[in-house]
């Protein structure tokens, strides 16, 4: 059930290159989801966040499991902070619906660095033909932020914002937003990527495709990644001064180096903008990060995994040592959780590292994610 969606503020289209023009949008969701409850206290300093990371990453136990105490149903009402671009020419007849991932905000999409050299976005609308919408996640950026960090801030309330949003965006229930579309596509990025699996699960004709980078469904690497952050508190960092106490962020740009940039396939600029940019995760996200991938997807439509060769949470460093003469790679192994999907691929960048948009091999990428798309009935012409 959807609610009529208004939007508090909308700008004007503003030209933002040669052929996209996008609009800003902050957009009231109203949203439930039954989320873990965690016996666990909110981090208060460097020493609870070290701690937290240790207790996650140790081997042979299941912290999300040791800790978790019932669920709880949480409700709210909040604001996303959105950005639709289409054609100059128009709305295109596709629309991507994009899901940062942890680290970032919206501008993962959009990254502006070498006059927007890296943009997904740009790609996408000026190269071809389609409309993105990209939100900062329900938590992060210029959205609502949680005030609990632990028990209200999980995937399930932030797919649950995603879904209320997919939902408006298919119904032209977006005030200040007229566009039709023909079809949605779902792309995730990382944790965005999980959210996106997670609710074409809950709902699998919610979506017309689904796109994951950086993501598997092999949880054994995550530690690498909770503890390579070196987490601090987040509101430590003056940048990240709005955020509530609990919320953490890494401690330099080393932590993102480490989740993020592969050896050699990275502009060491990149990875200071990443890092003066960056974007803080709660306790609840990494808590249940990889729960909502564990069952199977009945969505029927395409589904492409792109990740790259030297991730590192969901790889390990190396998507393509399997051990397993029978298994491509490791992102290869989703394609048994997709038992219904139509030509479900999973496709490795070579030399990438998780943070794929910044990397050099991002066209590699892109090309990847476009042709796929235009293969599987899904190009916006
Ligand atoms: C949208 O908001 C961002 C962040 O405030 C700003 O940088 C950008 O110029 C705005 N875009 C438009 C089209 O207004
Ligand atoms: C860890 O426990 C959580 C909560 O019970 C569960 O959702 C998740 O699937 C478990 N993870 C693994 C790898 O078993
Ligand atoms: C959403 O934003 C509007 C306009 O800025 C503000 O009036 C309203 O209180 C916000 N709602 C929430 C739940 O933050
Ligand atoms: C994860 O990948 C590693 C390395 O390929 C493999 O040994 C392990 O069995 C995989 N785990 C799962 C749950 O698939
Ligand atoms: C994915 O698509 C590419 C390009 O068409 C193809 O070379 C590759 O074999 C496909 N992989 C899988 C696992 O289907
Ligand atoms: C954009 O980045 C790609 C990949 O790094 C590079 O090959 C290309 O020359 C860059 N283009 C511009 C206009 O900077």
């Amino acid at each position: 059930m959807v609610k009529a969606l208004t939007a508090a503020a909308v700008a004007a289209f503003t030209s933002v290159a040669a052929a996209a023009r996008c609009q800003n949008l902050t957009i009231p969701v109203s949203v439930s989801a039954r989320n873990g409850n965690f016996k666990l206290a909110n981090p208060t300093n460097a020493i609870d966040a070290t701690n937290f990371a240790l207790n996650m990453a140790r081997q042979g136990h299941n912290y999300t499991d040791e800790i978790l105490d019932g669920y709880n149903t949480v409700s709210g009402d909040y604001n996303i902070s959105a950005t639709y671009c289409e054609p100059d020419a128009g709305p295109g007849n596709v629309l991507q619906v994009c899901t940062h991932g942890i680290g970032f905000d919206r501008s993962y999409w959009d990254f502006s660095y070498n006059n927007y050299n890296y943009s997904y976005v740009r790609d996408a609308v000026d190269q071809h033909g389609y409309s993105t919408f990209t939100w900062d996640r329900l938590g992060i950026g210029m959205s609502s932020l949680f005030q609990d960090p632990i028990n209200e801030g999980q995937l399930w309330i932030e797919t649950a914002a995603l879904r209320y949003l997919t939902e408006g965006l298919r119904n032209q229930q977006i005030q200040g937003m007229s566009a039709q579309f023909q079809k949605i596509v779902h792309v995730g990025h990382s944790f965005g990527s999980s959210q996106s699996y997670a609710l074409t699960a809950m709902d699998p004709t919610i979506s017309d495709g689904i796109v994951l980078t950086g993501f598997s469904q092999n949880g054994t690497f995550a530690s690498q990644f909770v503890l390579g952050s070196n987490f601090i508190i987040a509101n430590t960092n003056a940048a990240l001064a709005k955020y509530p106490t609990g919320y953490l962020a890494p401690s330099s740009a080393v932590g993102v180096h480490i989740d993020f940039f592969a050896p050699g396939d990275f502009d060491p600029q990149v990875l200071q903008v990443a890092y003066m940019t960056g974007q803080p995760v709660t306790p609840g996200e990494i808590l249940t990060l990889t729960g909502a991938s564990a069952s199977p997807n009945s969505f029927g439509g395409p589904v492409l995994v792109v990740t790259g060769e030297r991730d590192t949470p969901y790889c390990g460093g190396d998507c393509l040592a399997t051990g397993d003469p029978s298994l491509a790679s490791i992102p290869a192994a989703s394609k048994m959780f997709f038992p219904n999907a139509q030509n479900f691929n999973a496709s490795i960048t070579p030399g990438a590292g998780h943070g794929l948009n910044l990397q050099y091999s991002h066209p590699i990428t892109y090309n990847t994610i476009f042709s796929y798309l235009s293969q599987n009935g899904l190009s916006a012409q």
